[in-house]
This record gives structure tokens, C-alpha cells and sequence, in this order.
């Protein structure tokens, strides 16, 4: 049976031609939907196994001999493309060395970020893994640092009609449904950030999305995994941090984007979607000189 999404319908059609391929079976190791199969010497199709070809190009991308194309389910011929060389793709060390790079930035130049530099960082996002292909996720650029700061404004005036789902009555009702930890995190953290976002705004200050010159918002269908947009979003900023950005992630929006509110309505985020994840970008006002060494909450082996 062929799996239904936002964006997907009906099988991919997989396209073989029989004069290249030597039957290593390479692409039915790969392919876990399971259409494909060799009988009598020869590549078949069965639509009807399993889910059919669900259209991830794996076969496509393993066969050596380059003689497996995919089309449908938003992947084409044009999609399987060369792999870059292996003396050109990052080795553990440079990886890490990025990663130790990074830290959250919320203060930025006064320089707005180049079209071509929110291109590459979209191009990045776009190679991103995603529960099922093809990707539901969806990104709102709000470019410019006049359209950051519009959409800190028009945030924090939803800000001013919502506060009361963190007023102590509210938090109260709430507390045998969330236990007792998520109840003191929401009292200690988030219910006293909604005013504090209120008040500094009208000093003119911008707390939520720190004057950045660039953001973007991922979210995505309800079709999607809850986790793509956030892979996305982290996609985004490593993509950022190697072209010189500095990003950081804003958890305090997406909650608020579920519902229907002025704010989900002009800027066009559909309030089925999945909660997203805003990410800020510009280059960074200060130099960092160390790095951090963190560790985790915890690792656990069973072997
Ligand atoms: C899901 C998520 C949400 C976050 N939300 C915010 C936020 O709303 N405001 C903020 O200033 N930082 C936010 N951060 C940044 C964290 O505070 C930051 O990652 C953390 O303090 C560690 O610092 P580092 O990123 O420099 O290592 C968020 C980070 C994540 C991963």
C-alpha cells in the first residue's frame, strides 16, 4: 500500500535500464520499502510489497552502474546526483572543530546577511533526513532586520493575549497533567518570560529575537515527523556557522504559532502543522576565544 502525505500520493515509478544493470543487488539490499527483487536474472518492481517505492532514491544513489532512476513522489532523474569527492567531505576532526565553534550568538553586526549566504544555508537544510520523503518541512525567511524586528512586535502582542495560560490559576489546573517537574520548569522559566518580552519591547528593546539581521521559522505538515523541523533548523545552523554566522535557536515562539492568532495568519503558518523551530542568524558582534566542553544528562550502554 502506498504511504499518503501532504505532498506525496501513490507510488514513485522506478526506471531501470536492463542493459546497464549486472544484477549486483546492491539496490534490493538497500531498498526497505520492497518493491525490488531479482527473479530469472533479471531487476523487477512489485509496487504492491511493503509500501512500494516511497520514492528515497536509495536504489538510485547505490547502483554503481548508474542505471536507476526514480519519478514521482517529488524525486526525478535530475535529483541523483554526483557525490562530491571524498578528499572534499569533512573528516572527524573538521566537523568537530565546527562544532566546538559554535555557540549561540544574540548579538549581532550591524550587516545584514547576503542572499546568496541564505541560499547556501537553505541548500544545506535541503539534504537534511526527514521521517519520510519528501520533505514536509516549510521555512519562513524573515529577511532583513526591519522584518525580524516587525515580527518580534507583532509576536509580542500575542504575547499580551496569551500570558494567561502562565498566570498561577492557569499553571495550577495544569499541574496533575504535566507533573510536578514540567510544573516547575513552566513557574520558574516560562511563565515569567511573556511580561519580561512585554516590558522590554516597549523600551524598545527586542529580548526575543536579539535585533537579529536574519531568521528563519521551520515548521512543517502534520504528515511530517515532529522532529524534522528541528533537524532541519540544526541543518541551518552548522550550514550558518560554516559561511561565518552566528545562529540561535528560539524556543519560546513556536507554542504559540499552534493556534490561531494574528501572527500565524500574516505570515502564513498553518496552525495544523507540526511546532517548528525559529532560528536566528548574523554575524556575530563579539569574537568567542574558548570553546565550551559540555557534557550530556546521561549515557547509558547495555551490552
Ligand atoms: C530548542 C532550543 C531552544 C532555545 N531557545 C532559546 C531562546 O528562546 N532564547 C535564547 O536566548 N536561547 C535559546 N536557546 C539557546 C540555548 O540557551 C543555548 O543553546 C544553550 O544555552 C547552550 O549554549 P550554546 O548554544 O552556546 O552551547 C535554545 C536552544 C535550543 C536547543
Amino acid at each position: 500500500m502506498s504511504i499518503r502525505t501532504r505532498r506525496a500520493k501513490g507510488n514513485a515509478e522506478v526506471i531501470i535500464d536492463h542493459e546497464l544493470c549486472n544484477l549486483c543487488g546492491l539496490c534490493v539490499n538497500v531498498c526497505k520499502g520492497k518493491p525490488l527483487y531479482i527473479e530469472n536474472d533479471r531487476l523487477h518492481v512489485d509496487q504492491s510489497i511493503l509500501f512500494g517505492c516511497i520514492g528515497c532514491g536509495q536504489c538510485a544513489a547505490v547502483c554503481p552502474q548508474k542505471c536507476i532512476v526514480i519519478e514521482g513522489r517529488e524525486i526525478s532523474a535530475k535529483d541523483i546526483i554526483d557525490l562530491p569527492p571524498r578528499e572534499q567531505r569533512a573528516d572527524y576532526e573538521q566537523l568537530q572543530a565546527l562544532l566546538l565553534g559554535r555557540r549561540s550568538i544574540r548579538d549581532f553586526k550591524n550587516q545584514e546577511v547576503e542572499a546568496e549566504v541564505i541560499q547556501k544555508i537553505l541548500d544545506a537544510v535541503s539534504t537534511a533526513p526527514m521521517g519520510l520523503p519528501p520533505s514536509e518541512v516549510q521555512v519562513l525567511i524573515l529577511q532583513g532586520f526591519d522584518r525580524v524586528r516587525e515580527f518580534a512586535r507583532d509576536m509580542v502582542e500575542v504575547f499580551k493575549r496569551k500570558k494567561w495560560w502562565f498566570s498561577p490559576v492557569a499553571l495550577g489546573i495544569m499541574r496533575p497533567f504535566i507533573g510536578k517537574e514540567a510544573y516547575d520548569l513552566m513557574k520558574t522559566f516560562v511563565a515569567p518570560l511573556p511580561d519580561f518580552f512585554i516590558k522590554t519591547m516597549a523600551k524598545g528593546e527586542d529580548w526575543l529575537l536579539y535585533n537579529a539581521p536574519l531568521a528563519m521559522y521551520f515548521h512543517a505538515s502534520p504528515t511530517s515527523d515532529p522532529l524534522d523541523c528541528t533537524i532541519a533548523g540544526t541543518y541551518a545552523m552548522l550550514a550558518a556557522e560554516s559561511l561565518g554566522l552566528g545562529t540561535c535557536m528560539i524556543g519560546s515562539i513556536a507554542p504559540f504559532l499552534k493556534s490561531k492568532n494574528p501572527v500565524s495568519t500574516k505570515y502564513g503558518i498553518p496552525t495544523e502543522n507540526n511546532q517548528g523551530i525559529m532560528i536566528i542568524f548574523g554575524y556575530p558582534k563579539y569574537k568567542y576565544t574558548r570553546s565550551i566542553k559540555r557534557s550530556l544528562g546521561g549515557v547509558t550502554y547495555y551490552r
